[in-house]
């Protein structure tokens, strides 16, 4: 060998290490741990005489109006509201043009105590047989009343786009006052609410006040579009030294759920369809160990699941399964054991939860292989898992979890202890672009964004080479 071709050799050998350790560096997925923390009001609830919370003047004039979906398929919504003076009339008059009301749904009151709250009344009207992509007209009650607007969903199809935010732990503080607000400016048609909703639960003795305050604080989103709401610790209430021994007895009171529908038989867990995507809430608060209510009503929904009509299948809890943060850490791992088998049997697209209040998002990974008393106890890469999000990062008045786990474990992609919301775009049955927005100097950044390809359609018609989630994260204001 002469001596050019000798080092043209060793520089060929050289150029070859140099593009493996450049591909392997490119090709590894580490975890971003974002240094940014963002907390710009301090952690305390706006007081109630504030804007916020204005009511009309009428003490009887509908207030906390809301809505949410009334059946599967979105057909129908659940409107509700409180008057408190007296029961009024519970009836509400739709239709198609302003102030033109051609149809009228009646609805139903109820009331509750407290301790020594005692609540005004509370009524609820399920609105039925609407038509698919509508903008509908809608006021409450007889007389000069409040007047709101919603539109329905597209009809059920594999390819329908649809936007949904993404909002946890949300509370009534300027926090939760610029999470809304910025949600409210996204594009998003539906928030799908991941528990924990006024903290209310915070003042011991008159807490129904601040479930009230928070009613109105949302109004302003949730009279317009449907809210889907999963319950949270704070919504337990559990408080045998008031005499209140019914858990989440101020929150079923107050919101509704279409559970039946869903053929579930508690408003606690339920699933609806919407667009393109199927969604089950389950409740981290219930029994969901083996033969339980939940455990047998999840067993027959995910088989229900037509990824044919629905392409993607969402689900939302409040205790994250996954959790790097030191606040709550491991708390959902007894669901995990549970029912992480299924969600990767069933190639669940995303699971949203709350309850840590910071944000987080993983990789595709499982550990269906440890059950606690055996089997390696490290999550590992897994195609058909779902992606694990933790938006708990409303921004109530319990400030926010700024303490993460010192090593960033393999499986968390993207951490950051701020304020924010997240919006997921569904574009078609294989493309979804998902998004948490940080809620930064009063402005909405784009902090997180993923491109998401549906577990079900990406994998079946193996459209593509890899199918694993691109990853195009990126820290804005950096
Ligand atoms: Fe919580």
């Amino acid at each position: 060998m002469s001596r050019v071709s000798g080092l043209r050799s060793s520089l060929f050998r050289f150029l070859c290490i140099c593009s493996v350790i450049a591909y392997s560096v490119t090709d590894a997925k580490a975890g971003i741990t974002s240094s940014f923390v963002r907390s710009e009001w301090p952690s305390t609830d706006i007081p109630l005489d504030d804007e916020a919370f204005i009511v009309p003047e009428d003490p009887n004039a509908p207030q906390q109006v809301r809505i949410t979906q009334g059946d599967y398929d979105g057909r129908a919504v659940i409107i509700s509201w409180v008057t408190k003076a007296d029961p009024g009339r519970s009836v509400v008059f739709y239709g198609l043009s302003e102030h033109q009301y051609d149809h009228h749904a009646l609805g139903y009151v109820k009331n509750y105590t407290f301790y020594n709250y005692k609540s005004g009344y509370i009524h609820h009207c399920l609105v039925d047989g609407l038509e698919h992509d509508t903008k509908y007209y809608y006021k409450i009650g007889t007389g000069d009343s409040r007047e709101f607007w919603f539109e329905t969903p597209p009809e059920i199809d594999p390819d329908a786009p649809y936007t949904f935010g993404i909002i946890g732990d949300l509370g009534q503080t300027y926090n939760s006052l610029s999470t809304l607000e910025h949600y409210m400016r996204s594009g998003g048609k539906t928030v799908l609410f991941v528990g924990d909703l006024s903290y209310a639960d915070r003042y011991e003795y008159d807490n129904g006040v601040r479930w009230d305050s928070w009613g109105q604080f949302v109004e302003k989103s949730a009279a317009y579009q449907p809210w889907i709401w999963a319950a949270g610790n704070h919504e337990i209430e559990y408080q045998p030294h008031l005499g209140e021994t019914q858990p989440f007895k101020p929150f079923l009171h107050r919101y509704t759920t279409p559970y039946l529908a869903s053929k579930s038989s508690s408003p606690l867990w339920y699933a609806i369809r919407r667009a393109s995507a199927h969604i089950i809430v389950l409740s981290s608060y219930s029994p969901f160990v083996k033969y339980t209510p939940q455990w047998t009503w999840l067993h027959g929904e995910l088989k229900r699941v037509d990824r044919e009509k629905t392409p993607w299948l969402i689900v939302l809890m409040h205790v994250p399964l996954y959790n790097s943060n030191e606040a709550h850490y491991m708390e959902g791992e007894s669901m995990r054991v549970v029912f992480e088998s299924w969600f990767v049997q069933y190639k669940v697209d995303l699971v949203f939860a709350g309850h840590v209040h910071a944000y987080e998002r993983s990789y595709r990974i499982s550990n269906i292989n440890y059950n606690i008393t055996s089997g390696d106890r490290y999550p590992v890469p897994d195609k058909s898992a779902p992606v694990y999000i933790t938006v708990g990062d409303g921004g109530n008045q319990e400030g926010l979890a700024g303490r993460f786990t010192n090593l960033q474990p393999d499986y968390s992609a993207f951490r950051e202890a701020s304020y924010g919301h997240s919006t997921l775009e569904l574009k078609n049955r294989t493309h979804a672009f998902y998004r948490w927005n940080r809620n930064d100097d009063g402005k909405q950044v784009p902090t997180d964004s993923v491109q998401f390809h549906n577990q079900y359609w990406a994998s079946n018609q193996k459209r593509r080479k890899h199918r694993h989630l691109r990853m195009s994260s990126h820290i804005a204001s950096c």
